[in-house]
C-alpha cells in the first residue's frame, strides 16, 4: 500500500504544485457556512494574525501542536527547520502570548510537544520552563501516548517522544471520560502473604479513568482510515476527541493555531464544538478544510492512502 501523496516536507517541489489548488492566500480566513468554524492561513506568532482569526472571540479549549524543532522520521528537509534553542523559545513565547490574549477566563490549554532523546530531550523541558513565566497557566497533567518503538529494541530506537502537556487558566470545568485502559493493562498486582493477586475486580469497573499514560491511542499511520497523505505530524483523532470531551462542552469555541491535517477541526465538528484554526502554510489550511468537507460528504475521517488533491497528478 502506497500513499498517493508523499509527505510534503520531503517533497518541496510537490508542495509548490499544490499551491495553485489552495483556496486561501496568506492572511485570509475561510468561514465555514455550516457550523461556523474558521480556518486561516495565518502565522501564530503574529498578534494581528491571531486577532484576525478570533475577531474578539475567546476560546475555552486550546489545543496547540507547534512544530517540534526536530526532524520527524528519517527526513531532513528545509520544511522542518531546526532553529537554535533560543530562537525556538522566542517563537514559542510569541505564540503562547498570542494564545493567552484570546483565552477565556476559565479555559484548558493543551500543548503537544516533542522531546528529542538524542538532544537533551529538547525542546520539551525548555518549553515547560518557559511556561513557568506565565503564572496564569497552571500545570494540570503531563500525558504520554503509546509508543511503538523504544526500550527493548537495540536498534530502531524511538528517539522522538511526543508528549501532551495540560495546563489550566482559571477554573475550567472538567468532565471525566472513562476508558478501557486499565482493562487492557489488567490493573496492578500485589503480593499478599507471598501470593500474587491481580487486581482484576478493579479492571472490570465501568468507571476507569484514562490517567496519564494513554496506551489505547495508536499513532496515525497509512493503514488507518484517518490517515491524511501528505501530512507528517498528524495527531490521532481519538486523543484529540478525548480532550474535547473532557475539557469542553457542546457549543464551546476551540482554538488550534497549528492546524496541519485539521484534526482538532474534525474533532470539533464531530462533537458539536466550533473550531477556529490556522496554519501558516496554505497547503495545510486547504487540507484541513478539505478533510472537513470530505468528512461531511462521506463520513470518512481521512483518506487513508488516497490523496486529498485528486485533481493534481503527482506521478507517484
Ligand atoms: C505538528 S504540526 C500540527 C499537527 C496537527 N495537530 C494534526 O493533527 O494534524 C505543526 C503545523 O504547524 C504549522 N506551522 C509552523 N509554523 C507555524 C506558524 N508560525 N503559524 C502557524 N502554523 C505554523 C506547520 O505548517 C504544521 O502544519
Amino acid at each position: 500500500m502506497r500513499e498517493e501523496l508523499p509527505r510534503l516536507d520531503t517533497h518541496p517541489e510537490l508542495r509548490q504544485r499544490l499551491l495553485p489548488y489552495c483556496r486561501l492566500q496568506p492572511g485570509r480566513v475561510w468561514q465555514d457556512p455550516i457550523a461556523g468554524h474558521r480556518v486561516g492561513v495565518l502565522d501564530a506568532t503574529e498578534a494581528t494574525a491571531v486577532h484576525t482569526l478570533m475577531q474578539g472571540a475567546k476560546a475555552t479549549l486550546l489545543i496547540n501542536d507547534p512544530p517540534y524543532n526536530m526532524r520527524v522520521g528519517q527526513a531532513a528537509t528545509p520544511q522542518l527547520p531546526q532553529l537554535a534553542l533560543d530562537e525556538y523559545l522566542t517563537f514559542s513565547r510569541r505564540w503562547v502570548e498570542n494564545a493567552l490574549a484570546v483565552i477565556a477566563t476559565d479555559a484548558h490549554f493543551y500543548v503537544w510537544l516533542g522531546a528529542d532523546v538524542r538532544n537533551q530531550f529538547q525542546p520539551l523541558p525548555d518549553f515547560m520552563l518557559l511556561l513557568r513565566q506565565y503564572p496564569a497557566l497552571q500545570p494540570r497533567n503531563f500525558i504520554t501516548l503509546r509508543n511503538q518503538r523504544g526500550y527493548g529494541t537495540p536498534h530502531n530506537w524511538m528517539w522522538l517522544r511526543q508528549e501532551l502537556l495540560h495546563y489550566i487558566h482559571g477554573h475550567p470545568p472538567f468532565q471525566v471520560v472513562y476508558t478501557d485502559i486499565p482493562k487492557i493493562l489488567r490493573g496492578y498486582y500485589k503480593q499478599v502473604n507471598g501470593q500474587r493477586r491481580e487486581n482484576l475486580a478493579r479492571s472490570k469497573s465501568a468507571t476507569l479513568r484514562p490517567g496519564n499514560v494513554w496506551v489505547d491511542v495508536q499513532q496515525v499511520f497509512y493503514r488507518m482510515k484517518e490517515n491524511v497523505p501528505g501530512c507528517y505530524a498528524q495527531k490521532p483523532l481519538a486523543a484529540i476527541e478525548r480532550l474535547v470531551h473532557s475539557s469542553s462542552r457542546p457549543g464551546d469555541l476551540l482554538l488550534d493555531l497549528f492546524a496541519h491535517a485539521g484534526t482538532t477541526l474534525l474533532a470539533g465538528e464531530r462533537l458539536g464544538r466550533r473550531v477556529y484554526t490556522c496554519d501558516n502554510d496554505p497547503v495545510f489550511a486547504e487540507i484541513a478544510i478539505r478533510r472537513l468537507e470530505h468528512y461531511r460528504a462521506t463520513g470518512e475521517t481521512g483518506w487513508q492512502t488516497r490523496t486529498p488533491f485528486p485533481e493534481v497528478d503527482v506521478g507517484v
